[in-house]
């Protein structure tokens, strides 16, 4: 496997690529959620390319930027083992220095859920994302649904600004007892990460009532806000029954739709969702 910084050693790297090329971009601390999208990219495409880069515009000032979990070696090594042939690890300096002033921002999609909460947030993914795209080049890249807005604000912006690139979207994967494989996770303490179940529950009660006929949004998010309210540590920040597509809240689910939600525990914010359909 091949670590490269600069992008200049990266096109070098990547013009000796087999392809299809596939992408998996992640802020690395990696865990298996991120190594299933390095997989599924080794069993589609012919060279698997991964960059590790903790995006500073993605963050706001009051996020946690400075302190975001890092293991190099670690991750290094979990890619070397799901097959990864080129590892991109760029520098905040590379990446936007002084004189840079270029954004890609994608509007409405971006209003919603967790826009709505993290307005800047958006901004820093698709800026970075378009970058990471131009320099690897590649034919497919892969994200995980556990982040639904950003994959459809990605899939939103391929197709718009007419990037090349298939976008493909992974199922979440999950701990044994239901929590959403997050690097955040190792902020909770143990009984945070006790009472952090409380979201996969509340997911599956209110996707229990869906299969038994609930169509109601608003029943199916009280279903959600019910479950998180038996949690002391947990506080909910916003439920949402959307479109799947358009993210705008619904009243009456009757076509595919995405339950999600963000909750904090103390200081760590969780997100997590299911689809219905
Ligand atoms: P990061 O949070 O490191 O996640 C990298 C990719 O892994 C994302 O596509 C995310 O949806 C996926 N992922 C995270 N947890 C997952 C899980 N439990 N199951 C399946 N996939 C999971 O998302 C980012 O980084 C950044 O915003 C990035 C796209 C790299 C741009 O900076």
């Amino acid at each position: 496997m091949n670590t490269v910084t600069t992008l200049a050693e990266l096109r070098r790297a990547r013009s000796h690529l087999a392809g299809p090329v596939g992408l998996v971009p992640t802020m690395g601390y990696l865990h298996a959620g991120h190594i299933s999208l390095a997989r599924r990219a080794r069993a589609e495409c012919a060279s698997v390319a991964a960059s590790i880069f903790v995006n500073p515009t993605q963050f706001a000032p009051t996020e946690d930027l400075a302190k975001y979990p890092r293991d190099l070696p670690r991750d290094l090594a979990l890619l070397e083992s799901a097959g990864v042939g080129l590892v991109w690890t760029p520098t905040s300096e590379g990446m936007y220095p002084p004189s840079y002033q270029t954004w890609v921002d994608v509007e409405k999609l971006t209003q919603r859920l967790e826009g709505a909460v993290r307005p800047t947030h958006f901004r820093g993914v698709t800026t970075v994302v378009a970058k990471l795209f131009n320099a690897v080049q590649p034919d497919k890249a892969y994200f995980g649904q556990k982040d639904a807005q950003q994959a459809a604000v990605i899939r939103r912006m391929v197709e718009d600004l007419n990037f090349p690139v298939d976008i493909i979207v992974c199922p979440i994967v999950r701990e044994a007892d239901g929590l959403a494989m997050s690097s955040r996770n190792v902020y909770l303490s143990p009984e945070e990460r006790k009472g952090a179940t409380v979201l996969f529950r509340g997911l599956s009660a209110a996707k229990a009532a869906y299969e038994q006929g609930e169509r109601s949004a608003a029943a199916l998010r009280r279903i959600v806000e019910e479950m998180i309210a038996t949690e002391p540590l947990a506080k909910l920040q916003y439920v949402s029954c959307a479109d799947y597509d358009t993210l705008a809240e619904l009243e009456t689910v009757s076509r595919k739709a995405l339950l999600s939600m963000a909750v904090y525990f103390g200081k760590t914010r969780l997100i997590d969702n299911f689809v219905l359909e």
